[in-house]
């Protein structure tokens, strides 16, 4: 295969920065890369007031201080019983807050903030449906009796599904889908878009447990059936509007990732795209690959695409694929998608 495509700067509109030096050490990634970025708020504090999200904004851009001048981080507040609605309107209305983010309670990592129940937030959201703030919704079950691959579907038909009947103008995003219970609901409504990863693009339940365990790939909601997978890939390579690139790029040291108990993320804000084009160009479906990444998003959250250009060319590079991002504090990272980096050049043009 050798190809060649050219596409508007991507935005990414799922990714976890964190902060202090593993901030430090990832912001290269995306700033290099995407324009607009959706910054998760799920800090060890979540980020639940407009002033947070200010001083975190402003950490993030003296950190990426040497890289692109077209990176914009767009913050989301924390939803939890801490946010506050009047506060949450003044941010939106000055600018500084783009959307909130819904986790529940124990779902994934700092996730203890979160909710038992979406719908215990529904005053909130009817002032975020009456003033257009979008909704993104971490959509999985905390069930212990439903079985841990059924957990999407399960929180889509018993709490989103009454949600979005509720409040039928309220602008939602199912974060991450993994699962074709996941496409099917972004179908059925008009103001329900999804973000996809690169992760549940590319790789299967039997990836991630065979023949053992693979720490790397394990993230939530947990990556799910080959047939969930090829659901995704079928729908997202149409250049269908209501779906686009959120790395979910989500950093955790090989300390706490090899450790007793596997923290759920993984960092693929480096080579996410190089996945992404891999599988469309696997697809034959590579002229599909700028609306996944560059504009379904954008038009979904208001925005033109990107006037700066990345060209994607499949080549042969030298890549060590053993290779580890490091830290000031001394911790290391895995990369994920060096193999399929390996195949790509990515260059701004
Ligand atoms: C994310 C993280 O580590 O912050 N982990 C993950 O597995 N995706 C949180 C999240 O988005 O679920
Ligand atoms: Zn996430």
């Amino acid at each position: 295969m050798d190809l060649t495509i050219q596409i508007p700067r991507p935005d990414d509109w799922h990714v976890h920065l964190r902060d202090g030096a593993m901030l430090d050490a990832v912001i290269g990634y995306t700033a290099n890369r995407f324009r607009y970025a959706m910054i998760m708020p799920n800090l060890t504090t979540p980020v639940s007031t407009v002033r947070q999200a200010e001083r975190y904004r402003e950490r993030i851009l003296r950190a990426a201080s040497e890289q692109t001048p077209d990176f914009q981080p767009l913050m989301t507040l924390y939803c939890s019983s801490e946010l506050d609605s009047s506060d949450l309107l003044f941010g939106y209305e000055a600018g500084i807050i783009k959307a909130v983010k819904y986790y529940p309670a124990g779902a994934t990592t700092n996730s203890s903030y979160g909710g038992n129940n979406i719908l215990d937030f529904i005053e909130l959201f009817e002032v975020m449906a009456e003033n257009n703030i979008p909704l993104l919704v971490h959509a999985e079950s905390t069930d212990p009796q439903i079985d841990l691959f059924d957990r999407e579907a399960a929180f889509l038909e018993g709490e989103l599904h009454p949600l979005c009947e509720q409040l039928p103008k309220l602008q939602v995003t199912v974060e991450h889908i993994s699962t074709r219970a996941g496409v099917d609901f972004v179908l059925n409504y008009p103001h329900v878009a999804a973000s996809v990863t690169p992760h549940h693009l590319s790789r299967n339940r039997s990836d991630l447990l065979t023949p053992e365990f693979h720490p790397d790939l394990f993230c939530k909601p947990i990556i799910n059936s080959e047939s969930d997978r090829k659901a995704i890939v079928d729908i997202v390579t149409t250049g269908n509007p209501s779906f686009f690139l959120g790395t979910d790029s989500a950093p955790h040291p090989i300390s706490e990732k090899y450790g007793e108990e596997a923290k759920a993320g993984i960092f693929n804000a480096a080579y996410g795209l190089e996945v992404v084009a891999e599988i469309f160009a696997e697809e034959e479906k590579l002229e599909n690959f700028p609306a996944f990444v560059s504009k379904n998003g954008a038009a979904f959250y208001g925005y033109e695409p990107s006037s700066s250009q990345l060209l994607l060319t499949r080549e042969q590079v030298e890549l060590d694929l053993a290779a580890m991002l490091s830290t000031s504090d001394g911790q290391q990272v895995v990369l994920f998608g060096l193999e399929e980096a390996s195949h790509w050049t990515v260059t701004a043009i």
